[in-house]
């Protein structure tokens, strides 16, 4: 029988990251787990959009392991997997948010301001050395305001014979 083509070697510190227990998917628990790419397909420090039907994964592969979550920035749904993975921390393209992938929380408010995960308001955050950015009000700077940026949800991952494979649930 043709093996096909010889799959990259898979890298040894390959390991599903831990993630919160209460930021677990919903459904995902029982759910079956599904193949999506080679471990060689994800070094360390990579971001990978992964797309099943309508749903667009996130896979990390940080130093504490490979995680995956939904390819939606939790503030305004940009894809994450287009930003920069710095250790566990990844950067939004859009409006320079930046989450904790191993605590599913924002570590850095977006520039447009708005309610943190706990409803707390920020202000429209401006990176250092810049004159802080004029939000003239109206229902724009309202919407902006009022957008809560939330925590990230988790879907489980496991490595078998050098694939990842996540439990995508119902969704
Ligand atoms: S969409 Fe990601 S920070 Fe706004």
């Amino acid at each position: 029988m043709d093996p096909g083509p010889a799959r990259p070697e898979p890298h040894p510190e390959a390991i599903p990251a831990p993630f919160p227990a209460h930021l677990q998917a919903i459904g995902t628990a029982e759910a079956p787990f599904e193949v999506f790419l080679d471990v060689g397909d994800l070094p360390s420090g990579t971001l990978r959009r992964v797309t099943h039907g309508d749903r667009d994964i996130l896979l990390a592969h940080t130093p504490a392991g490979i995680l995956a979550t939904d390819d939606r920035c939790p503030h305004m749904s940009a894809p994450l997997s287009i930003g920069e993975l710095d250790g566990c921390i990844v950067a939004c393209p859009l409006h320079e948010g930046r989450f904790d992938l191993s605590t599913g929380d924002p570590v850095q408010m977006p520039t447009t301001g708005g309610l943190d995960p706990d409803g707390v308001y920020h202000p429209t955050w401006t990176p250092g050395g810049r004159e802080t950015k004029s939000d003239v009000p109206g229902t724009k700077a309202e919407a902006r305001r009022l957008t809560r940026v939330r925590r990230l949800r988790y879907y489980p991952v496991r490595i078998v014979d050098g694939r990842v494979e996540v439990a995508l649930g119902p969704g």
